[in-house]
């Protein structure tokens, strides 16, 4: 394993941060390349917990490198909440590399997310709130604070002196009874910066001599394909390439570093937040299946939306990402159904799509076309990780050969259960 990007196939939660934890034992460096702490991955080793929203999940392995990539906007507040956290616990974040490239979540970011939201309407994502598309904006916008602008004083007073005043003028417009100080925020984020400086470093020349020593390099995805700016289901998306693109772009490296990309295939779907989904199911299986697959969102709490693994989704994100293999995850959940469907196609008024339509509206309106598998039942799914592939119940191997068959990707991963030795490599 020299690069791997292990990336969401659905709409994020798939157990990015379970499978990353698990291959950076045979990593040297774990690198986020976009998002923010709009992530939310939680890892659970023995009966240790772990929720992580920016620091790469490799940290919960001993002398890894985990490293914040450019693609990343980062609120230093909650970096430094985090590394605190997980420094009590004791975990050490020397280790840890900020890119001084990264952009800057700030105070008015978070605000204007809220004012966004309400003025959106039925257009609402149901975001974090945790500010990322107002920073994202700033950044193409090229309004942005950068890591490095911490660094220059004045830089940065000059920034600030430029953009606030804006963003003021925004809110007051609306009515919003908010009025962002200059000199208060130029003080806070230099504080950051003074806390921040011994992380803070040149990613792509970091990875470059990493590759030049052949080490083995990481990259672990943040939400799913189809929350992607661009190949996701636009406007209901985050605000970054969550597609392995995205990690040549969001680290510095190019893309022909990339050697494997595995997409990580949750066995039904989530969806937390708005926009289309054609599997859920709003009735007792749905009900069923986030009751067990405790499907509440690890950054905001929130009910997950739930519904059948759609294999429309999942070949339109083999597509977007060129993936080399899959880790199928939380299939111990779907145990105990006497019947699974898989979402082959969409039907809407008297057409078939076999592709992702881009219409929204179409894609709202478009009704699942469903095959049935049959159920398995429930077992002690430690056990049987342990056991290898072919202890797994007959029909739990023809749905996991369903899935190889049709995205034409082998499984490398099996997941049976939140922690780490619920895990199987087939
Ligand atoms: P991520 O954002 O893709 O890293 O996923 P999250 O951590 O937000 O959500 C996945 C949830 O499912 C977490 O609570 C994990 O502990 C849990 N999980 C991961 N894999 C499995 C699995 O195979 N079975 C079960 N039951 N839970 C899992
Ligand atoms: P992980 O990495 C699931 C969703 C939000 C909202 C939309 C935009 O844990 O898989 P944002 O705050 O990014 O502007 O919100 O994207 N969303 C996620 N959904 N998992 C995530 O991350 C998500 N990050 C953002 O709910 O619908
Ligand atoms: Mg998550």
């Amino acid at each position: 394993m020299k690069s791997i990007v292990i990336i969401g196939t659905q709409f994020g939660d798939e157990g990015k941060g379970k499978v990353t934890d698990y291959f950076a034992e045979h990593a040297d460096i774990i690198v986020r390349f976009q998002g923010g702490n709009n992530a939310g991955h939680t890892i659970i080793i023995d009966d240790n917990k772990f929720k992580l929203h920016i620091i790469p999940s490799g940290i919960l392995r001993k002398d890894k490198k985990v490293v914040i990539g450019n693609g990343l906007v980062v609120d230093p507040k909650v970096l430094l909440e985090e590394i605190e956290r997980i420094e009590k616990r004791g975990i050490t974040a020397d280790n840890l590399i900020l890119s001084d490239r990264a952009n800057l979540i700030m105070p008015y970011h978070k605000a204007m997310d809220a004012l966004e939201e309400k003025l959106k309407g039925h257009y609402s994502a149901g975001t974090t709130m945790k500010g990322i598309g107002p920073c994202y904006s700033d950044k193409v916008a090229r309004f942005g604070i950068r890591v490095s602008d911490l660094y220059n004083p004045r830089i940065l007073k000059e920034k600030l002196s430029m953009v606030i005043p804006i963003k003021n003028k925004i809110f007051n417009t609306f009515d919003e009874e908010i009025e962002f100080d200059i000199d208060e925020i130029y003080h806070e984020y230099l504080g950051y910066g003074d806390m921040l400086e011994k992380y803070v470093g040149d990613v792509s020349v970091i990875l470059s001599q990493a590759f030049d020593e052949g080490r083995s390099v990481l990259f672990e995805g943040a939400q799913g394909t189809h929350l992607d700016i661009d190949h996701g289901m636009y406007p209901y998306t985050t605000s970054s390439n969550t597609v392995a693109g995205g990690a040549s772009i969001g680290s510095g490296i190019g893309p022909m570093m990339i050697k494997e990309v595995m997409g990580v295939v949750k066995a039904y779907t989530s969806r937390v937040g708005e926009g289309p989904f054609p599997t859920e199911l709003n009735d007792e299986s749905g009900e069923y299946i986030r009751e067990k697959g405790k499907e509440f969102g690890t950054t905001t709490g929130r009910p997950r939306r739930c519904g059948w693994l759609d294999m429309v989704i999942v070949k339109y994100a083999f597509r977007m990402n060129s993936l080399t293999s899959l880790a199928i995850t939380k299939l111990d959940v779907l145990s105990g159904l006497d019947e699974i469907k898989v979402c082959t196609a969409y039907e809407h008024g008297d057409k078939i799509f076999e592709h992702l339509p881009a219409d929204i509206e179409t894609l709202k309106e478009s009704k699942p076309v469903y095959i049935t598998f049959d159920g398995w039942k429930e077992q002690n799914w430690e056990h049987i990780s342990g056991e290898g592939y072919r202890s797994l119940p007959k029909n739990m191997r023809t749905y996991i050969e369903y899935i190889e068959k049709e995205t034409g990707v082998p499984a490398m991963l099996i997941s049976l259960g939140p922690k780490r030795s619920d895990t199987l490599i087939k």
